[in-house]
């Protein structure tokens, strides 16, 4: 339906996982299909609340370009674009930022927890969900998928909307939540908690890129339990059942289905069906990587180009927030 636009971001913090993959990535691109206007944002400005290494930082920024679209981002559906680029996002945090008040903040869930790990967290992880406001609302965005981890972050893009709203004029919709059923992936090594790129255990965690014989080796390795009967109960038997649930999204196919098919099989020789599935699914996006790193300069020129578009349709908006502001 006209008017409707989708609005995500990811952090350019390295090569995906089969987390982020099937958690977020694949949603995208079915949401490309789905929705008239779709932009997806390399949020460097948001990876910054963690030191980066500049060079580092640069390279990863075009290195997410190239794996997003090997996964099936397609930038003739979605725009793909740099958020540090079109400075209208720091410029709309700030507004936005002004109308935010300090116990809103405090009392988000990824400030208690990030800031924990690091004793003493910045000014800008302190306020960054006020950035991930702005990065919504300049495109008038009126969907944006979430994983359970975001919703308050959501919440206040919407409190933001609402609060410009009544003081300045109606100017922004109230941006929905687009809940996916989204499978969580579990660590390998300890499947009571999520694969994730910070994990230090290399073997807890598959990229889109590992090579087959990584891929053998890391679910070869994957805990399981005693049991050698595969069944799926993720309370009770975390680790098989994070194989399956592996196994089905790998291989788009039900949980059930994969169940069936293990009928049989103990959990070593279960782990051989689940690497075959995960390589299949992974080696043309790997490959498409590998192509597509090998030419730099027209992936630059294409996330310059999604940048351009970004920038054309941000800009209406920002001129308009500032008139109503009185600047
Ligand atoms: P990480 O935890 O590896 O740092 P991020 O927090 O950067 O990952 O998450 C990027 C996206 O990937 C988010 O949409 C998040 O919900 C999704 N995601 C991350 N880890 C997982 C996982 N283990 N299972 C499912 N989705 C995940
Ligand atoms: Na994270």
């Amino acid at each position: 339906p006209g008017g409707e636009r989708v609005f995500s971001g990811i952090q350019p913090t390295g090569v995906p996982h089969l987390g982020n993959y099937l958690g977020a990535i694949e949603n995208w691109v079915s949401l490309q299909n789905q929705y008239p206007s779709v932009l997806y944002s390399i949020v460097d400005l948001h990876s910054i609340t963690q030191s980066q290494d500049p060079a580092q930082l640069r390279n990863n920024i075009v290195d997410m370009a190239a794996s997003l679209l090997a996964c099936g981002i397609d930038p003739e559906r979605a725009i793909l674009f740099q958020q540090s680029q079109v400075s209208e996002h720091a410029e709309l945090s700030w507004i936005l930022g002004c109308l935010t008040s300090m116990p809103r903040l405090r009392h988000l869930p990824q400030w208690k927890m990030k800031s924990k790990q690091k004793n003493e967290g910045s000014v800008g992880l302190y306020t960054y969900p006020v950035l991930q406001a702005a990065d919504i609302l300049l495109y008038k965005s009126t969907h944006v998928p979430v994983g359970e981890d975001q919703v308050q972050h959501l919440e206040l893009a919407q409190d933001l909307a609402r609060i410009f709203n009544n003081r300045y004029g109606d100017l922004f919709p109230e941006p929905r939540a687009l809940m996916s059923s989204t499978r969580k992936v579990k660590s390998l090594r300890d499947p009571s908690a999520k694969m994730s790129k910070s994990d230090p255990n290399a073997m807890a965690t598959v990229t889109i890129t590992d090579s087959p014989d990584d891929i053998a080796l890391k679910i070869r390795r994957a805990v399981t339990d005693f049991t050698s009967e595969v069944t799926f109960d993720p309370e009770t038997r975390p680790g098989v059942s994070n194989l399956v649930t592996l196994h089905a999204a790998m291989a788009t196919i039900s949980v059930e289905d994969a169940v069936s098919q293990a009928k049989g099989l103990d959990t070593g020789v279960y782990k051989k069906l689940v690497t075959e599935a995960v390589i299949q699914r992974l080696t043309p996006i790997r490959e498409e990587i590998e192509r597509l790193r090998a030419d730099r300069t027209h992936l630059e020129e294409m996330l310059a180009r999604g940048t351009q578009r970004a920038r054309e349709l941000a800009a209406p908006v920002l001129r308009e927030v500032r008139q109503r502001v009185g600047f």
